[in-house]
């Protein structure tokens, strides 16, 4: 199972660094075995002395080493800390911050090529959704078109825009069909994303063709996160 957090904007570099050490001796302690990935903000990256099995991710990152680039961070700053995983296309990035299919296209080829481990966010909106499953099927699919889904090293979160941070989870039915139709034609290990708690954690796990949840909000409580880890390793 994969198991991961999103902390967008939130947490500091000192509460990130509590958090990282409360989780890492949580996972110890409990034999936890499962992929855990944490995305913390730009700022609070840093390196940290952490369990083999959690990764430490960019929520985002230009598709550079360095250079003229305001606003941005590059491999040179993701190197200093050893990250090699990053979370491309997250709705957030597409809708609110408005960036384009050709960004993170860029994005994808650029940190595939360095041999990054990549989350690509997919998921439909609401009126997509209310359309039908063959309509959320293509809509998610064209998110993928131009990107190569057969890396080694990429990780799918589907993750419906009308679920994200809205406290609506999609049902399990919807999730189930989804993921099903997803993997006819993908072998990349797929999430789930969008208002996962501890208290659906373990429905959305059993899901079959589930290999993980991509968690927001419920994520931020380092207890509340752990637990979801806990779930996951008893799987
Ligand atoms: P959420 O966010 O858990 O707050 O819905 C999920 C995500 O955006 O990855």
């Amino acid at each position: 199972m994969i198991i991961a957090s999103n902390f967008k904007t939130n947490h500091t570099r000192e509460s990130t660094k509590e958090f990282l050490n409360t989780l890492n001796t949580f996972v110890k302690e409990n034999h936890i075995k499962d992929d855990i990935l944490v995305f913390p903000t730009a700022t609070s990256l840093d390196n940290f002395n952490l369990s083999s099995n959690i990764s430490i991710g960019a929520q985002n990152a230009y598709h550079v080493e360095k250079g003229s680039f305001t606003g941005e961070i590059g491999t040179e700053q993701l190197d200093e800390f050893g990250i090699k995983t990053i979370l491309i296309g997250h709705s957030e990035r597409r809708d609110v911050l408005k960036e384009s299919n050709d960004s993170i296209e860029k994005k994808y080829n650029f940190y595939k090529e360095l041999g990054y481990k990549i989350v690509f966010c997919i998921g439909e909106p609401l009126e997509v959704r209310e359309s039908g499953l063959q309509e959320v099927l293509a809509y998610n699919f064209a998110q993928l078109e131009n990107i190569d889904i057969n890396y080694e090293n990429l990780i799918i979160a589907y993750e419906p825009v009308w679920a994200i941070g809205t406290g609506l989870t999609a049902s399990l039915k919807q999730i189930d069909e989804t993921l099903n139709g997803l993997r006819k034609s993908i072998k990349a290990p797929l999430l789930y994303g969008g208002s996962v708690k501890v208290a659906n954690t373990k429905e959305i796990l059993e899901i079959e063709n589930c290999d993980g949840i991509l968690v927001g909000t419920a994520s931020w409580k380092v207890e509340d996160f752990s637990q979801m880890c806990r779930i996951a390793s008893e799987l």
